[in-house]
C-alpha cells in the first residue's frame, strides 16, 4: 500500500529521489568530462547502497574518514582512502582486518606515524598505498612544507610493506561562491606545484594528487596536477552549501520532516525537531542565522533549539503554521544529521518509496572488541 510523507512519524530524514540521482550524476558527468578520477566521501551518506551507485556510476573509489566506515564500504568497493591520519593501535588494527581483496591507500603527516602502519600492512598480507598529506591552507592536518612532503614520501618508499603514492590535500577553507573561489584557488595552484616539482625533483613524481571538497569540486580541474577529487556532501548538499554557491537550493535532497507541534507561545512556532535532530551547526556561509531553513520558505529559519524542541522564526514570513502541520527543514550540516539517524526514508514527490540503513553510522567497536584485541586497549 503505498505510503506519504503524512503518515510518517517526525522527525525524520526525508531524502528526494529525483534530486539524489540528479547531484549523483552531476558530479560523476563533472569528473568524467575533465578526466579526473571521482573518489567520493561516504561520509556525508555512511550508506552501502548510495557508494555502490556512486561506483555504477564511475568512481573509482570511496574515501573513509573511520574504520566503520571502510568495513561497511568494503561491502561495496575494493578501493578504499582512509583520509584520516592512521594512528592508533586499535584503528590500525582494525584496517589490518579488512578483507584481504580490499585495496587500501592512507592520508600520512607524520613519519612516525609509519612503521606501524607498515606492521598492519604486514598483518593484512598486502602492502598499503601511502598519499603524503599537504596542508594547501586549511590548517587541520598535513605537513606544511614542501621539504617535508619529501622527507616523508621517501621515508615511505623506503619501508616494506608501503607504496608511495602521491598527494592528498583537502581544501575545506575554500567556502566561497564558485565564482568568487580564482584567488584562493590560484595561491592553491601554486603551493601545489611546489609541492609536485620537489617530489618530481628526487625521483618520486606524485602518481595521485587528490583534492576537491564539494565546494572546490567544480574547478579542480583548474589545478595543474590533480587526478583525483573526494567530495562528499554533493550528494545531498545543505544550507551551507547552498548559501555558499556550490549548489542550487533545489539540488538540497535530504530535509528533516518535522511537525509542528506547539503554538502557544504568542508569536511563536515549535517543531518537534532540536538539537537531536538538526545538530547544532552553525550556517558557515552568508545568509540568516539559524540552524536551518524551511525547504518551502527558506526564509522561515529555526532560530532556537532545545534536544527536542525547535523554534520557528516566523518575522519575515505572515505564514502561520497550525497544530499538527509538517514542515520540511534543510540543515546547516547534512553530514551531521544523517549521522543523528538509524535510517533515511527516500520518496518522490510527496510518496515514500524507499527506505534505506545509515549503515556506517556510530564506531561500530565495543568495549570488548577492544580488549579482544593483541594490541587494542587493555582493560583497567
Ligand atoms: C579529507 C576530506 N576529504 C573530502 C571531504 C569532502 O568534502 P565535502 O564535505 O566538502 O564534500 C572531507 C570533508 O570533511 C574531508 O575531510
Amino acid at each position: 500500500m503505498a505510503m506519504y510523507l503524512e503518515q510518517l512519524e517526525t522527525p525524520v530524514p526525508v531524502v528526494d529521489l529525483d534530486r539524489l540521482a540528479f547531484n549523483l550524476d552531476r558530479m560523476a558527468a563533472y569528473a568524467t568530462l575533465h578526466g579526473l578520477r571521482l573518489r567520493p566521501h561516504v561520509k556525508t551518506h555512511k550508506s552501502p547502497r548510495i557508494a555502490a551507485e556512486q561506483m555504477r556510476l564511475g568512481a573509482v573509489g570511496l574515501t573513509c574518514a573511520t574504520l566503520r566506515e571502510a568495513e561497511v564500504m568494503a561491502e561495496a568497493c575494493d578501493d578504499l582512502l582512509l583520509a584520516y591520519p592512521p594512528v592508533g593501535a586499535a584503528r590500525l588494527e582494525r584496517m589490518a582486518r579488512l578483507p584481504r581483496e580490499v585495496r587500501i591507500a592512507v592520508a600520512a603527516d607524520d613519519g612516525a606515524a609509519l612503521q606501524a602502519l607498515a606492521l598492519a600492512a604486514k598483518l593484512s598480507r598486502r602492502e598499503i598505498d601511502v598519499l603524503v598529506e599537504a596542508d594547501l591552507g586549511m590548517h587541520r592536518v598535513g605537513v606544511s612544507t614542501p621539504e617535508r612532503a619529501v622527507m616523508l614520501a621517501k621515508q615511505v618508499r623506503d619501508i616494506a610493506g608501503l607504496n608511495f603514492a602521491g598527494l592528498l590535500f583537502y581544501p575545506g577553507h575554500i567556502r566561497e561562491s564558485t565564482a568568487a573561489q580564482s584567488d584562493k584557488l590560484a595561491q592553491l595552484g601554486a603551493e601545489l606545484a611546489r609541492y609536485i616539482d620537489a617530489l618530481s625533483d628526487v625521483g618520486l613524481p606524485p602518481r595521485v594528487v587528490s583534492g576537491g571538497s564539494t565546494p572546490a569540486a567544480w574547478r579542480m580541474h583548474e589545478l595543474k596536477g590533480v587526478t583525483e577529487v573526494r567530495p562528499g556532501t554533493y550528494v545531498y548538499n545543505d544550507r551551507t552549501t547552498a548559501n555558499i554557491g556550490a549548489c542550487d537550493w533545489d539540488d538540497c535532497a535530504l530535509t528533516v520532516l518535522a511537525t509542528v507541534v506547539s503554538t502557544a507561545v504568542p508569536g511563536q512556532v515549535v517543531i518537534d525537531a532540536g538539537t537531536k535532530a538538526l545538530g547544532r551547526e552553525p550556517l558557515r556561509a552568508d545568509g540568516d542565522d539559524g540552524f536551518g531553513a524551511l525547504l518551502d520558505r527558506p526564509e522561515v529559519t529555526v532560530s532556537r533549539l532545545s534536544e527536542e524542541h525547535g523554534i520557528l522564526d516566523l518575522s519575515k514570513t505572515d505564514w502561520r503554521p497550525r497544530l499538527g502541520e509538517q514542515v520540511r527543514v534543510v540543515p546547516n550540516h547534512v553530514c551531521i544529521v544523517v549521522h543523528l539517524f538509524d535510517e533515511i526514508v527516500g520518496v518522490r514527490g510527496e510518496a515514500v518509496e524507499t527506505r534505506w540503513p545509515v549503515a556506517a553510522r556510530g564506531r561500530g567497536a565495543t568495549y570488548e572488541d577492544a580488549r579482544e584485541g593483541p594490541t587494542g586497549p587493555r582493560a583497567v
